[in-house]
Order: C-alpha cells, then sequence, then structure tokens
C-alpha cells in the first residue's frame, strides 16, 4: 500500500564553480544537477540509474544536504531540507541516512564494528550502557551479521559483510528515508543479490522509503517502484517501473536496457548501444543534451531543448521522437528483448508534467548568493561517514 508523499524535490540545482580553460585560469559553472523534481511515497523505492557522472550522487547528497543545493526545494515530510537552520537539519539527520558505495572508506578501520554501528545512538545520545549493547547487537542481527563479530574491525571481513555494517549503521537512529549510492556496484553479483533481498526485507520490515542509485539497470530493476533516468545532470524519462519496461520511450533509456547482457544466445539480436562519450558536462550539448549520442537525433534535437511532459501513467519523458521499446515485464530477464524503433506520433514538448511534480524547465541559470556553500559536513556521524569531498573544487 502506498503511503502519503514524503519527499518532494522541486526543481533541484545544484551548479560547481570549477577552474577550466589554459591553466585552469577560467572559472565556470558545471551543472551538475540542473532542475530535477520527482515526489516520492512513503514505503516505496526510486531507482536512479544513468552513467557516471550524471549527477546521481550530487542529487542525493543535496537531497540529505551533505551539499547545500544552488536553488530549488527539497520537501521532507513537508518540510523544506534546503533553508533548514544547522541545527534543525541535524534532528532531521535522524530520518534520513546514507549508504555509501564503498563500505570499505565509509567505516572507520580502527573502530570495532560495535563502536561503528553505536556511533548515532552515542552523537545524538538515544542510547547508553545495556540499552545501546542490545540495540547494537539487535541490529547486527537484523543485516545478518553473527553478534560474535561485534569486536572485529571492518579490514577482518568480506565486502558484503562490510555492506551490512554500513546498512546496520545508517538503520541505527531508524530513519523514515534510505538514500543508498551504488550500494553493491562494488560487490561480486552473488553478493549484491543478498544485499538487495537484505535491503527490501528491512524495507518491508521498517516501511524505509528507499532512493536507490546505481549506474545500470538490473540492480535498480530489482528493488526499484519508480526508475529515473538520469542525463548530465537531468532526468530525461520517470516511470513506475513495469511501465518503464513495458513502454521505453527514451532512446538513452532503450541504450541502456540494450546494454544489460543477455544470458540465452537465442534472445540476442541487433542492439543499439551507446555510442560516443559522454559530453564536457561543463559544455553540455545545444537542444537535447543527448543529441550528440542519439541515433534518431534531428536539427529539431539541436535546436530545441524538450521538455520533460507527461505521457499518461506516470510516465514522464524528455524527448522529440520518442521511441516505443518494451523490456517484458520488469524483475525478469527479458532485457534485450525489445523492440524499440517505433515512434510515437504526436508527442513531444507538450504539457508540463504533472502538478505534483512541478514543471521541469530549461534549469536557467539559477546560482544565485549562497552558491558554493559547501555541505554542513561532520554531522552525519562524525569522520568515519565518508561524506564526499563537498564543493572541492568551489
Ligand atoms: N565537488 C565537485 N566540484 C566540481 N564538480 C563536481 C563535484 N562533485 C561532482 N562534480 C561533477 O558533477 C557531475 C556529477 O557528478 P556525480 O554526482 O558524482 O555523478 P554520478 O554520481 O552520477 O557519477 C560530474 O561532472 C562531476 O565531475
Ligand atoms: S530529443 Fe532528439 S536527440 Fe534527444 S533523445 Fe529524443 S530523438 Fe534523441
Ligand atoms: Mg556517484
Amino acid at each position: 500500500m502506498p503511503g502519503e508523499v514524503i519527499l518532494e524535490v522541486k526543481h533541484l540545482n545544484k551548479h560547481f564553480k570549477v577552474n577550466s580553460g589554459f591553466l585552469g585560469l577560467q572559472r565556470e559553472w558545471l551543472k551538475a544537477v540542473n532542475d530535477v523534481s520527482f515526489s516520492l511515497r512513503a514505503g516505496e523505492t526510486l531507482g536512479i540509474v544513468g552513467e557516471s557522472g550524471c549527477g546521481k550522487s550530487t542529487l542525493g547528497n543535496c537531497i540529505i544536504r551533505l551539499l547545500r543545493p544552488t536553488s530549488g526545494e527539497v520537501r521532507f515530510q513537508g518540510m523544506d531540507i534546503c533553508a533548514m537552520t544547522d541545527a534543525r537539519l541535524r534532528e532531521h539527520r535522524k530520518e534520513i541516512q546514507m549508504i555509501f558505495q564503498d563500505p570499505f572508506s565509509s567505516l572507520n578501520p580502527r573502530k570495532r564494528v560495535f563502536d561503528i554501528i553505536a556511533e548515532p545512538f552515542r552523537v545524538h545520545g538515544t542510547a547508553r550502557g545495556k540499552a545501546l549493547e542490545e540495540e547494537v547487537l539487535g541490529l547486527m542481527g537484523e543485516v545478518g551479521l553473527d553478534r560474535s563479530y561485534a569486536h572485529r574491525y571492518p579490514h577482518e571481513f568480506s565486502g558484503g559483510q562490510r555492506q551490512r555494517i554500513g546498512i546496520a549503521r545508517a538503520l541505527a537512529l531508524r530513519p523514515k528515508l534510505v538514500i543508498c549510492d551504488e550500494p553493491v556496484s562494488a560487490l561480486d553479483v552473488s553478493i549484491q543479490a543478498q544485499i538487495l533481498n537484505l535491503l527490501k526485507e528491512l524495507q518491508a520490515k521498517h516501511h524505509l522509503t528507499y532512493i536507490f542509485i546505481a549506474h545500470g539497470l538490473p540492480s535498480v530493476r530489482q528493488i526499484s517502484d519508480h526508475i529515473a533516468v538520469m542525463y548530465l545532470g537531468e532526468i530525461v524519462e520517470m516511470a513506475p517501473k513495469n511501465e518503464l519496461f513495458a513502454r521505453t520511450m527514451h532512446p538513452y533509456t532503450v541504450g541502456l536496457f540494450e546494454a544489460i547482457p543477455v544470458p540465452d544466445p537465442g534472445k540476442r539480436k541487433e542492439k543499439q548501444l551507446l555510442q560516443g562519450d559522454i559530453p564536457n558536462a561543463l559544455h553540455p550539448p545545444t537542444g537535447c543534451c543527448f543529441h550528440t549520442r542519439c541515433p534518431h537525433a534531428d536539427e529539431v534535437c539541436v535546436r530545441e531543448k524538450p521538455r520533460l511532459t507527461d505521457m499518461g501513467g506516470g510516465h514522464f519523458l524528455a524527448c522529440h521522437h520518442p521511441r516505443r521499446g518494451s523490456y517484458g515485464q520488469a524483475g525478469e530477464d527479458q532485457a534485450g528483448a525489445g523492440q524499440a524503433g517505433e515512434v510515437v506520433p504526436g508527442v513531444g514538448g507538450g504539457d508540463v508534467h504533472g502538478a505534483d511534480v512541478g514543471a521541469l524547465g530549461t534549469g536557467g541559470d539559477a546560482h544565485g548568493a549562497d552558491m558554493g556553500t559547501p555541505g554542513t559536513g561532520g554531522d552525519v556521524y562524525g569522520a568515519d561517514v565518508g561524506a564526499p569531498d563537498a564543493e572541492g573544487a568551489g
């Protein structure tokens, strides 16, 4: 049963000031997240997928406010996180947590597992003594770690076990929203499945809401209710998972689907693989940002930016010439079975998408006075959390 809307992201922008040009003397704005809007209901999972560098982590870090957005709103349970004071934010940090890709670098190597998982309780003063011990050992049990491991150090564990420690720590304060930033990308395929199953079990048990970030569709497919596809800082297609698989419309999404290996040789077919390099995010292409790699681009695509448009059925698309591919039912291994050649008539540039998500425009040049403020850092549980190097190039 879908719950109430717990998270609304409206026209979110994060622009970094970077050095460029000859000897790096020029200062330019890099639009890492460009006018992103979506909403998410309690208990659901939004998968965010796209190639490396498309802005997934920056988006996640803005939502948890490890980075301060350039403009836009992040409403969590109705309150704008971007506008919160640090004291207010500290309270909210209990309710939004993050799981990182690399469990090794996000766990303090000098701390025992017990202290790593206990740290959130200590920082927020929510448990001590016997109660703390029960909480930590209980969490270890929930994520499938034997309690006898409590006094070991992170290097004594495998990658999958380390990710379980990271999950236990993220769940310590009983958050409502968990941002999982490529939590299985560094793991072997068999271990990936175990961690995804664990995340699903914990979601059902604690009614968690997830944002699940990945660079490829397979893991996103397993866990998501909705999927947003990002390219160069923008959402180019977003739909309920089954809808996205049954009616794939954006040529970039088609390319991501076709990149999934098909084990059954009988199902292999001519693929529309993604060609060319991702353009420099500092100087994105004119018009449609995907036009330099799109096999269907024409002069309209080069000239005019397609707006994210409501195609019906909760399906939003930014493309002048949508395809209609089908990749079977989500969750089944039918990737590559699609026919993505058909063009959907009479769409493109029409309605701007729905009231509850907000219109996605061109993204403009919204970097304002608060630009470049470093993330509040620190308080996700101090140094060992592996907070990204906020605004390093700013
Ligand atoms: N602190 C920063 N300073 C300048 N540019 C950054 C910074 N962090 C990320 N970027 C740039 O923003 C874009 C999006 O990065 P990121 O969010 O890490 O992408 P992803 O997580 O999808 O791989 C990339 O072009 C990246 O180089
Ligand atoms: S707008 Fe044009 S270039 Fe962009 S994805 Fe659609 S067909 Fe390709
Ligand atoms: Mg990333």
